[in-house]
C-alpha cells in the first residue's frame, strides 16, 4: 500500500538515503529540511533516482519551537493524513550553546525537535492508515546514566559533547516508550532505532575543527555506508512485518533491548512532563 511518509533531515546522510529508497518503493514522500537549496537538490536526486515525482519539500529549523509549529500548520493545510512520521534530524554540538527557546542546543535539536513535531502533526497521524512514528535514536544512549533536567537549561561544570549527545539519545528512547503507550488508543505505533556507526557529515557540522576531523576520519574508516545504516529506517517505515510492533528499539531490522533506565516509567514521565512544561502545552 502506498503511504504518505514525512522524513526530517532528508537532505543528508541517513534521512536522504531513506527518502531515496522509500520513494523508489512508490510512497509519497514529504522531506522536511532546514535549508531550501539543500532540500531542492535532494528532491531532484530522489526524483531522478526513483522515477517517483510525488515528493514534496518543506523547510524549518526543528530546534526552534515556533518554526516547528509554523511548518506543521503548513503541512496540515496541504495534507489530510500522514501514515509515517520519521523523526530523523539530529546533530552533535561540540560547545555549549542555548537555542532560541533557551534550551541547550543538543537537547533542543535532538529531543524537543521530535516532541514538538510529533505533537503538532499528531492529528494528521490519527487520520493515517496504520500510522507509525519512528524515532532515530542511537546506541550511544547506553552511556547516559540519567536525565538531568537542569542541564537542559544551564551549563553545569564542564560541557562534554558526547555526554550531551548521549543524554539526548536516551531522551529519544524514553520518549518512544512513553509515546508508544499513550498513542495506543489511536492505533499509532511508535518505535526507535539505532542505525549503526555510519559515515555521514553529522560530526562535522556544529563544532570545532578537531572534533570534525576525528569524526570524519573514524567514520570514513570504520563506519557503515548509508545504504546499510538506513535499513531499519526503511524497514520500520514500510514493512508489513512491523505493522503492529509497538514500543521497541531496533538495530539491523531486529528488536533488541535498550538500556535499563530507558524502561523506567518514572524517568519517562519526568522527561514527558518537563517537555510539556517547557513547550507550554499538554500532549496526551
Ligand atoms: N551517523 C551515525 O553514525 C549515527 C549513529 C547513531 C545515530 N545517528 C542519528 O541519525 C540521525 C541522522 O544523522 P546522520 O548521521 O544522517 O547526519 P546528517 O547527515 O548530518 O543528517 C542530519 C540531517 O538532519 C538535519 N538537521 C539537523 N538539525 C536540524 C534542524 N535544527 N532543523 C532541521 N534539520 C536539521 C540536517 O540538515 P543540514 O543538512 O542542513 O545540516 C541533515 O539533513 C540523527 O538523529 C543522528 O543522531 C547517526
Amino acid at each position: 500500500m502506498q503511504k504518505t511518509i514525512l522524513i526530517t533531515g532528508a537532505n543528508s546522510g541517513l534521512g536522504f538515503e531513506a527518502a531515496r529508497q522509500l520513494a523508489k518503493q512508490g510512497h509519497e514522500i514529504i522531506l522536511l529540511c532546514r535549508n531550501k537549496e539543500k532540500g531542492e537538490l535532494a528532491i531532484a536526486d530522489i526524483k531522478s533516482f526513483s522515477g517517483n515525482q510525488n515528493i514534496h519539500l518543506y523547510t524549518a529549523n526543528l530546534a526552534i519551537q515556533k518554526s516547528v509549529e509554523t511548518v506543521a500548520a503548513q503541512i496540515k493545510k496541504d495534507f489530510g493524513k500522514l501514515d509515517v512520521l520519521l523523526n530523523n534530524a539530529g546533530g552533535v554540538f561540540s560547545d555549549f550553546q542555548l537555542s532560541e527557546d533557551g534550551i541547550e542546543m543538543t537537547m533542543a535539536n535532538n529531543h524537543f525537535n521530535y516532541f514538538w513535531l510529533t505533537y503538532y502533526l499528531f492529528d494528521l497521524l490519527k487520520a493515517g492508515t496504520d500510522a507509525r512514528i519512528i524515532n532515530v535514536a542511537s546506541d550511544s544512549h547506553y552511556q547516559a546514566k540519567n536525565i538531568d533536567i537542569e542541564s537542559f537549561y544551564k551549563k553545569k561544570g564542564r560541557y562534554f559533547v558526547m555526554s550531551a549527545y548521549e543524554q539526548s539519545k536516551l531522551a529519544n528512547v524514553l520518549f518512544t516508550y512513553a509515546l508508544a503507550e499513550k498513542a495506543k488508543p489511536f492505533n499509532i505505533t511508535v518505535n526507535a532505532l539505532h542505525p549503526g556507526f555510519v559515515y555521514t557529515p553529522i560530526g562535522n557540522k556544529n563544532g570545532n575543527a578537531f572534533f570534525g576531523f576525528v569524526w570524519n576520519t573514524a567514520s570514513k574508516l570504520f563506519g557503515l555506508t548509508v545504504e546499510k545504516g538506513a535499513s531499519s529506517h526503511i524497514y520500520l517505515a514500510s514493512s508489513d512485518d512491523v505493522k503492529n510492533t509497538n514500543g521497541q528499539y531496533f538495530h539491523n531490522c531486529k528488536a533488541k533491548k535498550s538500556s535499563a533506565i530507558s524502561y523506567d516509567k518514572n524517568v519517562q514521565e519526568k522527561l514527558w512532563k518537563e517537555s510539556e512544561i517547557k513547550s507550554g502545552f499538554s500532549f496526551l
